[in-house]
């Protein structure tokens, strides 16, 4: 039950690693794309530079943005020797071409995540190119109108015994982020508001509140 963080946004990601709760940090080339327009790969090395700061050198996933098999492979080579990181993860989304990519990589020893999943299918091919991780993306599933959760499940169950660990992305709410363990999810990557959402309740803020007024009376303060 890990949690990683989804954002490419240096600020939020600071204050992730704070809290010490991160297993690892998710990015996409939409998320890197909200960022002040500057250099992709010196962008992503000012994550890394965070995350040896504050000594967690987590799992961090960055994409390729080439189409073509060669130029996949080539353009993920390139990241790894460029970004001086020990935990890079290279996403690539899930497509017939693309397992090529993934073999070849997996090969070289370069971790994967298989990104841009929707269905189980998609799984069991990501599975048997070796990849290290096999993103869903749940609420970009709910918009095509297909519940995520069994999906989810049927996954776990697939993938075990392998060395493929189911990633939930396209968090929204933190409904899904528990509805997403419960299913079977290893890691689920949430941007930070949800996470801080998923701290408070109103009925703890009210506790809390009682406690200290019953104490301040009894300490006559
Ligand atoms: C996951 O790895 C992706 O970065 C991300 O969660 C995509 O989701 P969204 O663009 O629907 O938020």
């Amino acid at each position: 039950m890990k949690l990683f963080l989804d954002t490419a946004n240096l600020e939020e990601i600071e204050k992730g690693l704070q809290q010490e709760i991160l297993a690892g940090i998710t990015t996409n080339p939409a998320l890197i794309a909200k960022e002040p327009k500057s250099d992709y790969l010196a962008h992503i090395k000012k994550i890394t530079e965070l995350c040896k700061k504050y000594n967690q050198e987590i799992p961090l996933s960055m994409e390729v943005f080439q189409t073509e098999p060669e130029a996949m492979v080539r353009q993920a080579k390139e990241f790894i020797s460029e970004i001086n990181y020990s935990n890079l993860n290279i996403k690539i989304p899930i497509g017939w071409q693309e397992l090529r990519v993934i073999k070849e990589l997996r090969k070289s020893n370069i971790r994967v995540n298989c990104t841009c999943a929707f269905d189980e299918a998609q799984a069991i091919l990501a599975a048997n190119a070796g990849a290290n991780y096999f993103s869903f993306f749940c609420c970009r599933m709910k918009d095509a109108g297909i519940n995520p959760f069994p999906v989810i499940k049927n996954t776990r169950q697939l993938l075990e015994g392998t060395n493929t660990e189911i990633i939930i992305g396209s968090i929204r709410h933190m409904e899904d982020v528990v509805n997403s363990f419960l299913a079977g999810a290893h890691i689920v990557t949430a941007p930070l508001n949800v996470l801080e959402k998923m701290a408070a309740h109103p009925k703890t803020t009210e506790s809390v509140n009682k406690f200290l007024d019953d104490f301040k009376q009894w300490i006559g303060k």
